[in-house]
Formats: C-alpha cells, structure tokens, sequence
C-alpha cells in the first residue's frame, strides 16, 4: 500500500501531508543559488507556519519573513534565530513592535510614515534602535490573481516609490530608527519572473538615490513571490535563473540580499488527502462529495486557483465530474468539470500542490475541527498536528 494510503487510513482525512525532502530541496536550491553573496533567506511564515515546518527549515538555515506577533511566537518555538527574522505587514501593532523588539529581531520592514513613527517610539521606550526598511511600492504588474498582486501603486502596500525618498529624507530625524535596508515585494505566483526583474531595476536606481542623500543602504530585500506549476502544462521559473539576474542585477553594489520565499519552498511539498463520502447526480452533473471542503482549502473557492486531484485508487476508467465539499455554500468546490479517475464512495483522493496557503488558510467554518498535519520523511511519518477535536471547537468559549 502506497504511503498516502496507509497515511489516510492511519491518521484519518482530510489531512495535509508534507514531504521533508521536497521543503528541503526547495530551500537548498534557493541557497546554492545564492551562496557565495551575502544574503538571508528569510522563508514567509504565512505560507506554512506548522512548528515541525519551521524547524526544519530553521535547522537548514533559513531565517524568516514574518507579518505577526504570532507568526514570531511560531518562530521562536521552533527554534528560528530572531537576528534572521524580519517583520513585514500593513499594519503592526504597539504590541506586536514591542514583542519583536524584546525578541530582538533583523528589523522591520515598513509600509507607511505614521508606522515609522510608531516604531521610533516603541524603539525609544524600549532603548532599541532597529534596523527598518521602507516596503517600497515600486508599480509594477505583476500579472497575478489580482487578490494576490500587490506592487501596483493602486494598492494598499508599500510606499510609492516616486515618494520613497522624501519619505526617507523625513524619517532620516527618526532619533530611534537605523535607515539601512529598502524592501519590496510586488505579487505572489508570478510566473513571469521579468516584472520582478523590473522592479528590481526601480529599486536599485532608488538605492543609489538614497545613497546620494548620505543614507547608508546595506541590505535590499527583494520580497517573495516566485511562482509554482499548479496546472499540468504550466511552467514554473526556475529558482537558480531567477536568482542568478537577481545577482547579476546587483553586483557590484555592496547589498545584502534578502528574499522572502513563501510558496516556491512548500506548495509542491504539500498534499491534501481527502477520502470521497458520496457521489450523485444533479442536473445532468456529477458530482464527488468528499470530505475535505473549503474551511480546509480555501483557494479554489477565493482565487478561483487550480489544483490538480489524483485518486489513489488507480482505476484506469474516468470521467468528469465537480469535486465538492461538504460545507453549505455553492462556492465550496475543489474542482469543477474535472476528468478524474471513476471513484468510489471510501476512495482516497490526494489534491497537490496544498502544501502552501493550505492549512494556514484553514477555518473551523461549520464547526469543523480543522484537519491533521503529516511530514513524511524518506518512508516513514509523524503527525506534526494531530486533529482537532470538537472540544478543541469550544475552547475558550463560554455558553
Ligand atoms: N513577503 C511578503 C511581504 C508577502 O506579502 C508575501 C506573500 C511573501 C513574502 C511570500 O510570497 P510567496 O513567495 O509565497 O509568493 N494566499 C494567497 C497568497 C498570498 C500571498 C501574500 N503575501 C494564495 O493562496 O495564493
């Protein structure tokens, strides 16, 4: 019995399976590509944020791109070093910037002026004086699910890179902040890694403005966003092309790299078992009801994303049908018009490439405990997050 199987009939489903060697070779072909340069790989915590995730990957190296208190709180658990750590997001909290700089992180990575000014007094109180960088917006298309793309000057992040450095200029009498880094990150699964090459020019001619007005820039965190093959015939931009423009683009220059990998490292890495409940007829349509739904997976219901579903059952007849879940909502489907194996109520399906925005996403909408989490290594598991139960459900509620 293949693994999957025996994980499906060990452990239940719906249940998230992660390969270690797949995380791990993803993390080292980002590292050989840039060895030799000084960089931090900074992993995107909000892409899989299980405990055993980050350990592995902290143990490999990496540091981390968080956008949360909590996101840290993971970190630090699993062993991640706080000085590779930067703190990115719209919005943090007095809080949340107090937490970080207790924890004593990289730096902070920071989308407006009133947060500037929010960290140089958190930072005054406290006796800090972080590094901060200004997420830069510097709009570009990044051609992406437009819920996903994020370095146009329409949207809400970043500074505008045309206000950049009078931003700079004024947080230059910032007594509590060090002015050493820039940042940016314009989408996530871009496929068309030119638009991240353009924004890598727009960045670099804005370094050396700032450096013209006397500001040391060390470090350039060029943000994530390098996409993956989800659909059959889809090609993803190879990490070891992607990042060798992005050191020919700035050699020479004297900058710490900084990247923030997210999906390129754990989506492929990352399976949803799902065992089929029922089948039925409606309309004229087929439909597979399994029992994985969108509390589980929310990205084809949101994104309108694709992921492909195998069945593990191996049955060489197939035929097309809507895979759904049973959650109350038309939106909850993984699949529609699908040509899958011919199932059967009991059969195992397995949807890829859940590995990131998966469980993170995850929900307990209609009371559902949230599923259990597997890392596979060589041929051997280990639940990493067991189940929740229905009491897990109430916790902290009171009736
Ligand atoms: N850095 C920053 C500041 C980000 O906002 C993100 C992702 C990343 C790094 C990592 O990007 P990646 O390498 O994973 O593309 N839930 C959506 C994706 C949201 C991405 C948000 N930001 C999805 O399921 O497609």
């Amino acid at each position: 019995m293949s693994l999957l199987l025996q994980i499906a009939d060990e452990v239940g489903t719906p249940c998230f399976v992660y390969s270690k060697a797949a995380i791990l070779g993803r993390y080292r072909e980002y590292a050989d590509a840039l060895a030799g340069c000084a960089h931090t790989i900074c992993y995107a915590v909000k892409a899989n944020s299980n405990l055993s995730v980050l350990r592995l990957l902290a143990q490999a190296g990496a540091g981390f791109d968080i956008v949360s208190g909590g996101e840290l709180f993971r970190v630090l658990k699993a062993g991640g070093e706080p000085q590779k750590t930067v703190f990115s997001g719209v919005g943090k909290t007095a809080d949340e910037i107090a937490y970080a700089l207790e924890m004593g992180i990289f730096g902070f990575n920071s989308e407006s002026e009133a947060e500037l000014e929010l960290i140089d007094s958190v930072a005054g109180r406290a006796g800090a004086k972080p590094r901060v960088a200004l997420r830069v917006n510097p709009d570009v298309d990044a051609s992406t699910h437009p819920y996903i793309s994020t370095g146009l000057s329409q949207h809400k992040f970043g500074i505008d890179i045309v206000e950049a450095e009078n931003v700079y200029q004024r947080a230059m009498n910032l007594p509590n902040i060090a002015l050493e880094s820039v940042s940016c990150h314009i989408g996530s699964q871009i496929l068309e890694p030119g638009s991240i090459h353009e924004a890598i020019s727009k960045m670099l001619a804005l370094v050396e403005r700032l450096r013209r007005r006397g500001l040391a820039i060390t470090h350039l965190d060029l943000g994530g966003g390098l996409g993956v093959a989800y659909k059959p015939g889809e090609e993803a931009p190879s990490i070891h092309g992607f990042i060798a423009k992005m050191r020919e683009a700035t050699a020479g220059l004297g900058l710490h790299l900084m990247i923030e990998p997210g999906r390129s490292i754990v989506a492929e890495a990352g399976t949803l078992l799902t065992r089929v409940l029922a089948r039925k007829r409606n309309g004229g349509k087929e439909f597979v009801i399994v029992d994985a739904a969108m509390n589980d997976l929310i990205r084809p219901a949101l994104y309108q994303a694709f992921h492909e579903i195998v069945a593990l059952n191996e049955s060489p007849d197939r035929m097309v049908a809507d895979i759904v879940g049973p959650v109350c909502e038309s939106g909850d489907f993984f699949a529609r018009d699908r040509e899958v194996a011919v199932v059967a109520p009991g059969d195992v399906m397995a949807i890829r490439m859940a590995g990131a925005y998966g469980f993170v996403m995850s929900s307990n909408y209609n009371s559902r405990p949230r599923a259990a989490e597997v890392l596979i290594d060589g041929e051997t598991y280990k639940v990493v997050r067991r189940r929740e139960s229905y009491e897990d459900l109430i916790l902290g509620e009171c009736a």
